[in-house]
């Protein structure tokens, strides 16, 4: 069985990335599965390790606008705004991709995903590399996002080389994967850079593009980032649970009988808050051995659109 080693340096990471291994990177949305963007046959075990279909392409992290120019091209002024102002952080843009980038990278797409992450761990090891790194989110196809160390060695820790450690992720949502679609900006994933925050700078609200069969985004994909006990989103938690052991996920403290558990994300309900422990208090019911979990829907507004999208997209996962 193959032992996955724990990093604590930057360096070393880059070092093994630049020999073809893939190593767990914390960023500030989730840990990514990293492999240097050169070498196609780490890019390959990214989709073996996450038994992820080919189909679905993965993100280039750069360090700076300088490095997007050497993934992408012809780059929309309006794309160029949001990258001043968003970058380095939790913004993916779909853009035209440069011949250099390996087809497997982008599913066979003609572009590429592309974003800095704000991560200084993330900074440090792109720094050490000197090239980019394509990273999905470091958990099995389908599954729970990691946002701390032990969800990615419960998932992955037979399968990969390193784990690099580093700050918490402070985000707890992945980030948002926006496109250019008819001259206006639209919004492929919502994620950790909210539509309220990307009107401010585009003068409209992007439309958020709904997921289809054959998904442009497969992040789009009706079922995803769900936990093993089957989950039902609800607008308010019934006084008391069905029959059987249930937990509840809500977001501020809350009166309640008869749940074997309730998590709450924030005490004052702030989403900002709640993102960030959301992938975390999922990972804890999924390990309680329950028979369900109720999860209340977030307000739809800032980063609960992010939440209620995965709330939603777990949910479908467990057909009722
Ligand atoms: O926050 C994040 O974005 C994390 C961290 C590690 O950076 N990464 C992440 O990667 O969530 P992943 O592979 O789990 O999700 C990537 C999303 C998928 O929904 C994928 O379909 C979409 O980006 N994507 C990638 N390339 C695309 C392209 N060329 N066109 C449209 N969507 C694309
Ligand atoms: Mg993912």
């Amino acid at each position: 069985m193959r032992r996955c080693r724990i990093l604590t340096h930057p360096e070393h990471a880059a070092w093994a990335l630049a020999r073809g291994r893939l190593v767990a990177v914390p960023t500030e949305t989730v840990y990514g599965l990293a492999a240097d963007v050169r070498r196609p046959e780490a890019i390959a075990r990214i989709f073996e390790v996450k038994q992820r279909p080919t189909f679905d392409p993965l993100i280039v992290h750069v360090l700076n606008h300088d490095w997007l120019m050497e993934v992408a091209q012809d780059v929309p002024p309006v794309m160029q705004r949001l990258i001043e102002r968003f970058w380095p952080g939790p913004l993916t843009l779909v853009l035209p991709k440069r011949q250099q980038i390996a087809d497997l990278v982008t599913a066979g797409l003609p572009t590429v995903a592309v974003r800095a992450p704000r991560h200084p761990t993330t900074r440090a090891v792109l720094r050490a590399l000197r090239h980019p790194i394509a990273a999905p989110s470091a958990n099995l196809f389908g599954r729970l996002s990691p946002t701390r160390v032990r969800h990615v060695l419960h998932q992955l820790h037979d399968r990969i080389d390193y784990l690099l450690l580093g700050k918490p992720c402070q985000v707890g949502v992945e980030s948002t994967v926006i496109a250019m679609c008819e001259g206006q900006v639209v919004i492929l994933r919502a994620g950790g850079v909210t539509a309220e925050a990307l009107a401010d700078e585009l003068g409209y609200i992007p439309s958020i593009s709904t997921s289809s069969a054959k998904p442009e985004a497969p992040g789009q994909l009706p079922y995803h980032y769900a936990p093993r006990t089957p989950l039902r989103v609800v607008d308010q938690l019934p006084a008391h649970p069905p029959p059987g052991k249930w937990g509840a996920l809500v977001l501020s403290p809350l009166q309640h009988s008869g749940y074997q558990v309730v998590i709450h994300l924030s005490k004052t309900g702030d989403l900002r808050e709640a993102a960030a422990q959301f992938f975390e208090s999922l990972f804890r019911l999924d390990l309680m051995g329950l028979d369900g979990i109720l999860a209340v829907r977030f307000p739809a507004e800032g980063l609960g659109v992010a939440l209620n999208d995965r709330l939603q997209r777990a949910a479908q996962s467990h057909p009722a």
